[in-house]
């Protein structure tokens, strides 16, 4: 009967869950609001503010769950990828927890972290599975073996769709993260009334970068013609981004499919709280025979839940890691 409590802290969620045995009974997530200003997460802004945040976070997360620190049995951590400096953060905490209490630690991989988000909750994907997981920093299409032997089969040649979201809504001047704001004005505007260009990558990875381009010379030029553009066309302009991010990333999940003859399908990370992109794949389970796993919206985006579940299925693989372990900005699976 593990009690494992787990810290996220990779980029701007200070984030405490515990672990009861498999299931999660606590997920505390105390989101930075101070980078809305600054079009994107200022990295020493996010240290400083983890800091705050950690020892309150955990007591709390601590609480809710009905536990005592010396009834816990592991502190798992994000160890990357990340924001080096938000990392220490977290790494430091939970081994000078760790230290403390002398438990034992665990290191997570928050990219695999996303995708073991659902095994949180039923319905669970059997193995193998696609899990397309979509955040800030990532786009990959990953073919899940077993809990930690995943392959990337797929992923972004530069920008991810997360920034493909954030950078549009930075173009219409909305604040940062614009995703879920592009999100809401979406559901009043009509999908097909601006046409954007679908990358032209080969294999199954993706390219953001000359999307992105194309939509600031479309709103660059339409404001030359007409300056109060955006204002007057917010919800068709959302729409239009979101249905052609959306088609974009569906069409290389569906090759990735076909390709490994795989109906299993799940998403994970951020974006995967976008609707246009839930009810795209949903859709999928009538036309394509797909069996679609969507994460809890409290599990997509960044959350130490995610993390508290894989550190289960480490402690009961019983792979932990010692003190002398540092947090890393760029970490494979
Ligand atoms: O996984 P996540 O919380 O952090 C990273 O690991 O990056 O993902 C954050 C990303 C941001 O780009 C944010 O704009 C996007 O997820 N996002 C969304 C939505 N909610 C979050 N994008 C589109 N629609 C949403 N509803
Ligand atoms: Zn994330």
């Amino acid at each position: 009967m593990p009690i494992i409590l787990a810290i996220e802290s990779s980029c701007d969620e200070t984030s405490v869950a515990i672990c009861y045995n498999g299931k999660i009974t606590a997920n505390v997530i105390a989101n930075q609001t101070i980078h809305e200003n600054y079009g994107g997460v200022i990295p020493e802004l996010a240290s400083r503010v983890h800091q705050q945040n950690i020892v309150p976070a955990v007591q709390q997360a601590l609480t809710i769950a009905k536990v005592n620190k010396n009834e816990l049995n592991a502190v798992a951590f994000t160890r990357g990828p990340g924001l080096l400096g938000a990392l220490l953060v977290g790494v430091s905490f939970a081994k000078s927890f760790a230290l403390a209490l002398d438990l034992p630690l665990i290191a997570v991989n928050h990219m695999q972290a996303h995708i073991l988000a659902h095994f949180i909750d039923d319905p669970m994907p059997k193995f193998p599975f696609l899990c397309l997981t979509v955040s800030g920093g990532h786009t990959q299409i990953v073919l899940v073996k077993d809990y930690f032997d995943m392959e990337i089969v797929g992923e972004t040649l530069d920008d991810a769709a997360g920034e493909a979201f954030d950078k549009t809504a930075k173009i219409l001047d909305l604040p940062y993260p614009g995703g879920p704001l592009i999100d809401k004005y979406a559901k009043d505007g009509n999908p097909l009334a601006y046409k954007f260009p679908e990358p032209q990558i080969q294999g199954l990875n993706y390219s953001f970068s000359g999307f992105k381009t194309a939509i600031l010379y479309f709103i660059r030029d339409n404001k030359i013609k007409n300056p109060q553009f955006v204002e007057e066309n917010l919800a068709d302009i959302c729409a239009s981004v979101q249905y052609s991010i959306v088609n974009i990333l569906l069409n290389k999940l569906k090759k990735a499919a076909k390709q490994y003859s795989i109906k299993e399908i799940a998403i994970a990370g951020g974006v995967s709280a976008n609707s246009g992109l839930r009810i795209a794949l949903l859709a999928t389970q009538d036309t394509l025979g797909w069996k679609v796993y969507i994460p809890a919206f409290q599990y997509c985006t960044d959350n130490a839940g995610m993390i508290a579940i894989a550190g289960y299925h480490k402690y009961l693989a019983g792979e932990f890691v010692t003190q002398e372990i540092s947090p890393l900005a760029r970490m494979n699976f």
